[in-house]
């Protein structure tokens, strides 16, 4: 089945022009657009993950909802995952034992085991058809790596009470990978058929859901749409995976990094169905080593899909030779192949990940806000199990119910432990960055700007986005970002105008698809529509 079809001009349906194997294999899940003023007890902003589970659990508790989203449901990052949901978080358990202590490294580990539960008991209540299955986890060394990263992994996860195994050779792995550690009981399911399930429910409780909504006026008594509508609620959830209703509080706190994904086919039932994971390349980036995942997925009857991501870096910079999208897949698949038996590639697609600078996500009240509004962000790429815990927790807060993970995931914390090396590294990789991109160095000529291809240029002293498109037709944005002015990059791979500094998108139209910004690059494509070559 080929949904490609279902993609609006400018990318509605997803936040980039590949889409992935779950895009791909459901139709989109649409509500009507919102057309007349509301008044609820709480308003949802976002129809990804986090926003349809804290929909799910408020609706579960009896409360008015209403939610809204720009796009489609799932048509975020959630429909551009890779859907582990896991209890072995990307960052080891002995960082976070570094940062938080074991005590509140037990609390962490003990809500994403909750949260797998939780997916677990949900699906089997409520029946949602979702290819929800318990399997095993196995992370083994990155070459770049050092051995006793595992023993202190083992160490400190068994400390924090996740059930793990020592063992000597990594099942289903081609080359010869010795030991790893075994992760049980972690899971995966279709991301998008969980959200349409939950959906469902959330409607059959009296729940509204409204789609190609975007609230563009966010506050504490509620919010505007762009076509000028507005919804009164006394709770506030913004659940944007960025958060658009703020502009510095926690933006200054987390870094925005573009992780890449190919799905490949493999003979039916040539390997078990598991989770792999390395513990990602340290020379790269000490602070957030780049890592693979992979997963079987079925896929027909003679071949199941390999779904295989990583080589992350920092958004913004896909100009720089090392980070050229097409170089990236290139080593992703040379890397799978070497590990996998891999054949024909079938997808290929990319999508951002949240990385707070203490590892776990920020989840409650707003900071420097009313207490009625609130936040999910820094999915750190476990966003399978934080926006789940996002569903508990941020319906805890509102119905008043004590949560000891409250503290440990408030939004307004900050660890000084990892403050500095944080803000080090993501100043060292911003200035980088803006010395060695061409783009940003010296602005091309507007002639030089190819079809397909999107460039920075200087037209009467200011920048902009150019973007010509198959039929010669220019399409310029301003290049100044409507978060707070940083320069966009062209993401050639995704079609995309990205905003190196917080992680905003744009399509190349100059329509926002990810936050912090929440307003579109302004447009000026008619002005030189009829420019050519
Ligand atoms: C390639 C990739 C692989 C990943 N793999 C894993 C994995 O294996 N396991 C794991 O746990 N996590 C993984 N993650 C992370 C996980 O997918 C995300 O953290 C999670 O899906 C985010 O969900 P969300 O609801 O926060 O955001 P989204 O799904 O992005 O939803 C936010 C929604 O808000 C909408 N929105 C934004 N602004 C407005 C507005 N003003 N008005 C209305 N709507 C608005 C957007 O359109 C969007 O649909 C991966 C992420 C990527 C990109
Ligand atoms: S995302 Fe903050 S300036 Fe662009």
């Amino acid at each position: 089945m080929n949904r490609k079809e279902n993609i609006s001009e400018d990318g509605n349906i997803t936040s980039g022009k590949n889409i992935s194997n779950w895009t791909d294999s459901v139709s989109p899940i649409v509500f009507k657009p919102l057309t007349e003023d509301l008044e609820t007890d709480i308003v949802i902003i976002g129809g990804g993950l986090a926003g349809i589970s804290i929909a799910y659990c408020l609706t579960q508790e009896g409360r008015k909802v209403i939610l809204v989203e720009d796009g489609y449901i799932g048509s975020g990052e959630t429909g551009r995952t890779t859907a582990h949901i896991v209890t072995a978080l990307d960052n080891r358990y002995y960082t976070l034992e570094n940062i938080f202590g074991e005590e509140d490294t037990q609390l962490i580990a003990e809500s994403h085991i909750a949260a797998i539960d939780f997916i677990e008991n949900t699906i089997k209540k409520e029946k949602i058809n979702c290819e929800f299955e318990r399997l095993n986890g196995y992370l083994f060394l990155h070459p770049s790596d050092e051995k006793v990263s595992l023993d202190k992994e083992l160490e400190a996860a068994s400390r924090a009470g996740i059930k793990v195994i020592d063992t000597a050779k990594v099942p289903g792995l081609i080359s010869n990978e010795e030991r790893c550690i075994c992760f049980p009981e972690q899971a995966q399911f279709h991301p998008l058929k969980y959200l349409k399930g939950l959906c469902a429910i959330i409607e059959q409780k009296g729940g509204k859901i409204f789609t190609e909504t975007h609230a563009a006026k966010i506050d504490h008594k509620g919010l505007t749409t762009k076509t000028g509508y507005t919804i009164k609620a006394n709770h506030i959830v913004v659940a944007t995976n960025s958060p658009v209703n703020d502009k510095y509080a926690v933006h200054l706190k987390q870094t925005a990094f573009r992780t890449y994904v190919i799905g490949a086919l493999i003979k039916k039932d040539s390997l078990p169905k598991a989770l792999w994971w390395d513990t990602g390349d340290q020379k790269e980036n000490p602070t957030f080593p780049p890592y693979h995942y992979v997963r079987v997925q079925t896929y027909n009857d003679q071949y199941d899909l390999l779904i295989s991501g990583g080589e992350d870096h920092q958004t913004g910079d896909e100009n720089e030779t090392s980070h050229a999208a097409d170089k990236i897949y290139s080593s992703l698949e040379k890397w799978t192949r070497e590990y996998f038996p891999i054949e024909e590639i079938k997808y290929r697609w990319s999508g951002q990940v949240m990385e707070p600078m203490d590892s776990i996500a920020y989840i409650g009240r707003n900071p420097l806000d009313r207490d009625n509004v609130y936040i999910v962000t820094g999915d750190s790429g476990n966003g399978m199990t934080h926006c789940t815990i996002a569903g508990m927790l941020i319906t805890d807060l509102i119905t008043g119910k004590e949560n000891k993970w409250k503290q440990i995931y408030a939004p307004s914390r900050f660890t000084l432990k990892t403050s500095s090396h944080f803000f080090k590294e993501a100043m060292y990789t911003l200035k980088d960055f803006l010395k060695t991109s061409p783009d940003h160095k010296d602005a091309a000529e507007l002639s030089s700007v190819k079809t397909g291809e999107g460039k920075i240029v200087n037209l009467q002293q200011k920048k902009y986005g150019v973007f010509r498109d198959k039929e010669n037709l220019l399409h310029i944005v301003s290049a100044k970002c409507a978060h707070l002015g940083c320069t966009v990059a062209w993401n050639k791979d995704e079609q995309t105008w990205d905003c190196p500094c917080h992680g905003s998108r744009y399509t190349y139209k100059g329509k926002v698809i990810n936050g912090p910004a929440n307003n579109d690059l302004a447009a000026y494509s008619e002005m030189y529509a009829l420019e050519t070559k």
